[in-house]
């Protein structure tokens, strides 16, 4: 008896240790009931805590944790890129912050073109791939107007995991692993970004940056100059002479992130201010909305083939507007106010059929899944103790940039130039064919699919929400938006459920490999729709907060991504 006894009671207890290993793991929803952090990757959630721990506001800690990301997860966390900003204050003002990277001043229409002919190399794996970074400058100005600490206090957690390195994860160690034939190309990436005795990296091994936190060291002391120019700026200027680039001084110099007012748009009682443009997730997610918003989509089921066909059809419409208006409203003269009426988006779905596909019109196309080139963003969603509230998505487009790692300085350039229309009809790395609207000048700044949107219901803020994943980005924040409000799922689920994409061109409209059922595909494909599975739509990095005010971190568990809170 007594050994039956004792026998139950260790299984009970590995069994309580397992459910709170289980619980430790990445991806899974968190409530807490002060305040929560939720990002791509551990170390920076854990940041974020910190600095929130120690008196800093959501802004305070997204700074620190855009510069913990630019440590711990180089393939998108960085300083060599850029991004955008939402945020909603705890007295209800909101506000977004656009620092995207511009393109230089001696960019051109035609620079990624040779011979007549559209060469995807240059835009995507060159040193004139690069635009002028916004990272550094879009976190000083969102400190300077809403943070509570010292540029050095919210710094430091970063240069101690540069300086001192972390343990790289599984997935981490495989993603560099995964580029490092890429990385020999260039001689800083290889020093920085490969083992010197030439074998993979393994999970466990400890990631020291020395460079990056001598570059992260001056950016503390001497703010933006520690980045703009000195000895920062004569680095990127000569990785841009090594590798044939055109960043100059003037246009590290006369970099400047920009305030915008977010795009509100509603739907049922839920109001959602997102990142305008030159984000186009703001128009596309918002014309998605109002197209929908005299559908029961709750009586058609999730993901039934009703509710597929609908939705896909919707984003098809709001993707073909994307392509041919959107750009940097700085440049071109988008006609919003008319893209977001509801009469025109009811009218876009008047040829909408039940039985049907609407044809996406048969301009030539590319196909994002030809493409080998990974892809990688990261999506992070802050709320304080004081319901401050913080959505940001940073990015340096493909996993790793261009690969060209400053030499000296230890951080990656992006390759964000590739969001630009190279050539019209040509598509980008995403697959997306984009017009006139969004083709090259000096100091435009590329349009971009990043979403980083707050969700408010009577005036307090119930989510924040985001992704990585290209134009995937758009479609995957709007679908856990809808799992939440129409569905009514729980945290976890609202992140976890299988999703689908349609971008207009190509026509295709992907799916998650096991969201759909083999009687749903056959009903889509009747109707004319052309499936094609794929890996992952998205990973969204969300916070929903209950009507008790309980704070759920809701990491997606397609990643690394963790939840931190208090
Ligand atoms: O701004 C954009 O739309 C793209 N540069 C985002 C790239 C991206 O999300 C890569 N994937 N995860």
């Amino acid at each position: 008896m007594k050994f039956v006894i004792r026998f139950l009671l260790i299984l009970i207890f590995i069994f309580t240790v397992q459910s709170e290993a289980l619980l430790a793991q990445t991806g899974w929803a968190k409530s807490y009931e002060n305040a929560v952090v939720v990002t791509a990757e551990k170390h920076a959630s854990q940041v974020g805590k910190r600095i929130l721990q120690q008196g800093g506001n959501a802004v305070d800690a997204a700074v620190a944790v855009q510069f913990a990301l630019a440590v711990t997860e180089p393939r998108a966390g960085n300083i060599g890129g850029g991004g955008f900003m939402v945020l909603r204050m705890d007295d209800g003002t909101t506000n977004a912050l656009d620092f995207r990277e511009r393109a230089p001043e001696q960019a051109t229409k035609d620079m990624f073109i040779k011979d007549g002919e559209y060469k995807p190399d240059l835009s995507r794996r060159s040193a004139l791939a690069s635009g002028v970074p916004g990272v550094v400058d879009g976190m000083i100005k969102a400190l300077e107007r809403y943070g509570n600490l010292p540029l050095e206090t919210v710094i430091e957690p970063a240069i101690q995991l540069a300086r001192e390195g972390y343990k790289l994860t599984w997935l981490q160690a495989q993603d560099l692993n995964d580029k490092a034939e890429e990385f020999k190309q260039y001689r800083s990436s290889r020093r920085y970004f490969t083992k010197r005795d030439k074998t993979p990296y393994q999970e466990g091994d400890l990631f020291v940056q020395k460079d990056l936190a001598k570059t992260l060291e001056r950016i503390s002391r001497m703010g933006r100059d520690g980045f703009y120019s000195g000895l920062t700026a004569d680095r990127i200027v000569n990785t841009m002479e090594e590798f044939g680039g055109i960043i100059s001084y003037s246009d590290l110099k006369n970099y400047e992130s920009k305030w915008r007012d977010p795009v509100k748009t509603s739907f049922k009682d839920y109001d959602l201010y997102i990142m305008p443009p030159p984000s186009s997730g703001s128009i596309a997610i918002a014309q998605m909305l109002t197209s929908l918003e005299n559908y029961d989509l709750k009586e058609l089921g999730f993901n039934s083939a009703k509710y597929v066909h609908l939705v896909t059809e919707v984003m098809r419409r709001a993707f073909a507007d994307r392509a041919h208006f959107l750009g940097d409203p700085d440049f071109v003269r988008i006609p919003q106010s008319g893209l977001l009426d509801s009469a025109y988006n009811h009218d876009r779905m008047q040829s909408f059929r039940w039985d049907t596909v609407t044809s996406s019109n048969s301009i030539s196309h590319g196909d994002p899944l030809k493409y080998q080139e990974s892809n990688e963003t990261t999506q992070y969603s802050i709320v304080d103790k004081n319901g401050n509230a913080v959505a940001v998505t940073t990015t340096l487009n493909g996993s790793f940039g261009n690969k060209i790692a400053v030499d000296g300085a230890g951080f990656l350039l992006n390759n964000e130039m590739d969001d630009f229309t190279a050539q019209p009809g040509e598509p980008n790395m995403f697959g997306l064919i984009q017009g006139k609207a969004n083709s090259v000048a000096p100091k435009k700044r590329m349009l971009s699919s990043m979403s980083p949107t707050i969700v408010t219901k009577n005036d307090s803020t119930r989510m924040v929400l985001g992704a990585a994943g290209g134009p995937r980005i758009i479609t995957a924040t709007f679908q856990s938006f809808l799992n939440r409000v129409v569905f009514g799922m729980d945290p976890q689920q609202a992140n976890s459920a299988p999703r689908f994409h349609h971008q207009w061109m190509p026509d295709k409209l992907y799916y998650e490999e096991f969201g759909l059922s083999p009687d749903t595909r056959e009903k889509l494909k009747e109707k004319g729709h052309k499936l094609n599975p794929y890996g992952n739509i998205g990973r969204t990095h969300n916070i929903y907060i209950d009507n008790n005010g309980l704070k759920y971190g809701s990491p997606d568990p397609r990643g690394d991504g963790a939840a931190e809170g208090y």
